[in-house]
């Protein structure tokens, strides 16, 4: 079953300007996108380092969009409350990064922000099990973390539609929205699939900052996004 209510694209700033970074999220919200997605490696949990709560901070003034941090570091507890502070408005991490999944859990919700579980292409979904009360959004990696501008993993659309699932039959008991992101792979060409596989939030950061290389406009491939995902919107609807 589709996912209800609208869809919500999130360029990962992985594949931005670093050097123009705040000037990037600006523009890219600006041209229609909804959350900036920030992806935090630590060389140790993924083979790549990358950002931390300083550069959250940085950006946090160039936009009123939530910032999605997905965090790739094991351990996670501690960089909790520093991404709160820095201004995250939704925290994920990965359930083999924390030795205890239900406290980091809770946690990221009395720091104030929504809480996130990320899966990775071969992460089982038993983790879901006994804490779907405690989660504001699932990640499904459709890649294997670290690294942006790989392929999507087809198998993720089988898990896409058995988390969508999952969250209808909470939802239909009485449970909070949870939102499914998928994240890895994502493109024009292929975005249709995804949501009617059931998910709502895509994230996307080669397709979309790759403009640039291709001499178009963030807004340009914006549109290309939401003209693929419209006849997936209209049965939705
Ligand atoms: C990969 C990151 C992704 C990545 C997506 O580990 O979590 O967010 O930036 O990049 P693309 O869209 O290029 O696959
Ligand atoms: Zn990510």
């Amino acid at each position: 079953m589709m996912a209800n209510g609208p869809f919500r694209i999130a360029p990962s700033i992985l594949s931005a300007d670093f050097a123009r970074l705040g000037e990037e999220v600006e523009n890219v919200i600006a041209a229609g996108a909804d959350i900036v997605h920030f992806d935090v490696m630590d060389n140790h949990y993924v083979p790549n380092l990358t950002i931390g709560p300083l550069v959250c901070e940085a950006i946090r003034p160039r936009t009123k969009a939530p910032i999605d941090v997905h965090l790739m570091v094991k351990p996670v507890d501690a960089l909790v409350p520093m991404f709160a502070k820095a201004g995250a408005d939704i925290i994920s991490f990965h359930p083999e990064a924390s030795e205890h999944v239900d406290r980091t859990l809770a946690l990221i919700r009395e720091n104030g922000c929504k809480a996130g579980l990320a899966f990775n292409p071969a992460t089982p979904l038993h983790h879901l099990d006994h804490v779907m009360d405690r989660i504001d959004l699932i990640l499904v990696m459709s890649v294997n973390p670290g690294f942006g501008g790989q392929g999507f993993i087809p198998e993720a659309l089988v898990k896409i539609a058995q988390i969508r699932r999952r969250i209808d039959c909470h939802a239909a008991n009485g449970g909070q929205p949870i939102w499914l992101e998928v994240d890895g792979g994502v493109k024009p060409s292929n975005i249709g699939l995804i949501a009617e596989a059931g998910a709502d939030t895509f994230v996307a950061g080669s397709a979309i900052f790759g403009a640039r290389g291709a001499d178009r406009s963030y807004h340009e491939v914006l549109a290309d996004f939401r003209n693929a995902l419209e006849p997936a919107a209209r049965r939705a609807a």
